[in-house]
């Protein structure tokens, strides 16, 4: 079965975020001030939503940001899916460089990405990040 993924408005991803990773917070969080200025993925599965990332672009470099899909629906490859469909998609347009502040529990799944650790970790509203960045942006 084919599983389709396609841009999405950035008010079609606030939900998902809000509920997979800052359900205890304001709605109005999960909302960046650069929301219109970068493209918004989602994968579906039949009319319903169930994964999301946004990616922004900056001199040349990718960063994706606010990667979610709905808890009952994680470890069953769709997130894999949706990832790798946005590098390939990214890097097909000519940007090589992928980057990202990944949450410390997800470094391990973003390395089967090609993404590395760089040593820039900090802590955000009491969650551990280190940035991973791929080979090109060395
Ligand atoms: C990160 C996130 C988006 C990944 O989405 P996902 O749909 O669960 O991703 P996948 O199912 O492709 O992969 C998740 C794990 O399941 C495994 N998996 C994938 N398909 C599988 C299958 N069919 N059977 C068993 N395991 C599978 C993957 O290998 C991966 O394992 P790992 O975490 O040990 O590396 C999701 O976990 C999430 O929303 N987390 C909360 C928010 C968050 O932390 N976002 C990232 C911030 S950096």
């Amino acid at each position: 079965m084919e599983i389709p993924i396609r841009q999405v408005n950035k008010e079609d991803v606030w939900e998902l975020r809000h509920k997979v990773m800052w359900a205890d917070q304001p709605f109005d969080y999960i909302k960046l001030k650069d929301d219109d200025l970068g493209v918004h993925y989602g994968l579906f599965k039949g009319f319903t939503l169930i994964s999301v990332i946004s990616i922004f672009i900056t001199n040349g470099e990718c960063q994706f940001r606010k990667f979610a899909t709905l808890q009952q629906e994680q470890g069953k490859g769709y997130g894999s899916m949706l990832l790798d469909y946005v590098i390939k998609e990214v890097q097909n347009n000519g940007v090589k460089k992928i980057w990202c502040n990944a949450r410390k529990n997800k470094v391990n799944f973003y390395k089967k990405f090609g993404l590395e650790e760089t040593n820039t970790s900090f802590i955000k509203d009491g969650k551990d990040y280190v940035i991973m960045r791929n080979i090109y942006s060395r």
